[in-house]
């Protein structure tokens, strides 16, 4: 049997083995297979779907066509966070210090990419000094001593997952729930995670618009953790408006370390204390419940705020940041934003906001985009909170006038005011286990 014989089965509703999915990844990533087959093919899976069994079989067969990570020298149960992206979305840069002060090793690999802001590693570059560029062995010796340590993506993990998502943008496949769960989760085990907690957004400003389409995307990824063995818990989110207050890269770092003290936004605090109680109760083999109340404890009483101390300081970034924000990089321009008239925030578009820190120079456009991390979007209201008319609802931190006055106009049209008051939108969904899901929302 050939790749003619599996598109075939899979055209008809059947499954293919686990040897034919080796092969058809390997035939693709060798040059073997032709694109045109692997199209087919592709739409063929959009229409028939997989089983749970093909789904793992494709993971794992992506993640074979590259180098994976070997963590096997840092001690202790490694345990991966993974968002599907959003809008201002911080948790990383809060979830490390706060999950490693608990004494779970995080070894996280974060990368730049495309978006409305930088990706973890642009964010933390607001810091002088900062780097991320560090050997496997002193990444290791790192999280052994302090708990945490962040690096680049390796370029040379899942090279499968590369080229077939690029196949996939240009025939309209990418929309397929296991390509994706089979796409995100192979990065996941590639880079070495033992167990994998999912922040699955739904809303404006994500990739799933619905909470049905993210409920079923992380059931997928959850059984696909079954199936290869590393355990996976998925939190299912609302991004219809961003999280927290600050969309931008410096304004983010600031959040982050606000967040740490115990005086960050309600919404990102509550997200990162679900994220990291499941992240805990992993390593640790602990309910959830328990893990939470130590997440809390740690923010409470310092340690948390200590461990991006100490974490800044391993990393050569300039520790000042914590207590002197003008450390950062600052915008030349504060624009207000200011409400036309009075009521209750009754939506703050996702996307449109984010579009707007873009716009302002805080995200890449394409990869040779230059990100200036001082600029972005700090709200001050968020849905459901009381406005008066004249109240400033935003900041824009800009580096050019007229570029802001343009921003400005875009932001007030993301911005929606009713005279009724407007119930603040549940956070979390749902949680999804191996055993099902509960919903909280
Ligand atoms: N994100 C991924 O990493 N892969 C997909 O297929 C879709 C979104
Ligand atoms: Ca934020």
């Amino acid at each position: 049997m050939g790749m003619v014989d599996w598109i075939r089965k899979k055209r008809d509703g059947q499954e293919l083995t686990t040897a034919e999915i080796e092969q058809l990844v390997a035939g693709y990533t060798e040059g073997r297979i032709p694109d045109y087959q692997v199209s087919a093919w592709a739409m063929a899976v959009y229409f028939q779907g997989m089983s749970a069994r093909e789904t793992a079989d494709l993971t794992m067969a992506i993640v074979k066509s590259g180098a994976q990570v070997d963590l096997s020298a840092i001690h202790g149960k490694k345990v991966d966070k993974h968002s599907t992206g959003g809008v201002g979305d911080t948790t990383t840069l809060v979830l490390g210090p706060l999950v490693a002060a608990c004494g779970v090793p995080v070894s996280k690999l974060s990368g730049r990419g495309l978006g409305h802001t930088g990706g973890t590693i642009d964010k933390l570059e607001a810091i002088p000094g900062f780097s991320t560029e560090m050997g496997n062995a002193d990444f290791s010796k790192r999280v052994n001593e302090i708990s945490i340590a962040l690096a680049g993506q390796s370029k040379d993990l899942t090279p499968a997952d590369k080229q077939l998502y690029a196949l996939r943008d240009v025939t309209a496949t990418v929309d397929s729930i296991p390509l994706i769960a089979s796409s995100i989760m192979s990065k996941k085990i590639a880079s070495g995670a033992d167990s994998i907690v999912l922040d699955v957004k739904y809303g404006q400003g994500a990739f799933m618009k619905n909470e049905e389409d993210a409920v079923q995307l992380a059931q997928a990824m959850v059984a696909i953790g079954d199936q290869v063995g590393r355990e996976t818990v998925a939190l299912i989110s609302n991004m219809n408006q961003p999280l927290g207050q600050a969309i931008g890269n410096a304004l983010e770092v600031q959040e982050a370390i606000d967040t740490l003290r115990g005086r960050g936004p309600q919404d990102l605090t509550e997200l990162c204390l679900a994220l990291g109680a499941h992240m805990v109760s992993l390593a640790k083999d602990i309910p959830a419940t328990e893990a939470r109340q130590q997440l809390q404890a740690k923010l409470t009483d310092g340690t948390a705020l200590e461990k991006f101390r100490q974490f800044v300081v391993s990393q050569g970034g300039d520790a000042a940041v914590i207590d002197d924000a003008t450390v950062l990089p600052q915008a030349p321009y504060r624009i207000p934003v200011i409400a036309e008239q009075a009521g209750y925030i009754s939506s703050l578009q996702a996307e449109e906001v984010g579009l707007c820190a873009m716009q302002l120079g805080a995200g890449r456009e394409t990869k040779e985009s230059v990100i200036d991390l001082s600029v972005g979007v700090l709200l001050h209201k968020k849905v459901g909170d009381a406005v008066e008319m004249g109240e400033e609802v935003a900041t824009l931190y800009a580096n050019e006038q007229s570029k802001a006055e343009q921003v400005r106009a875009r932001l007030l049209q993301a911005i929606s005011i009713s005279s009724e008051m407007v119930e603040p939108p549940a956070l979390i969904h749902s949680v999804i286990t191996k055993d099902g899901i509960q919903y909280l929302a």
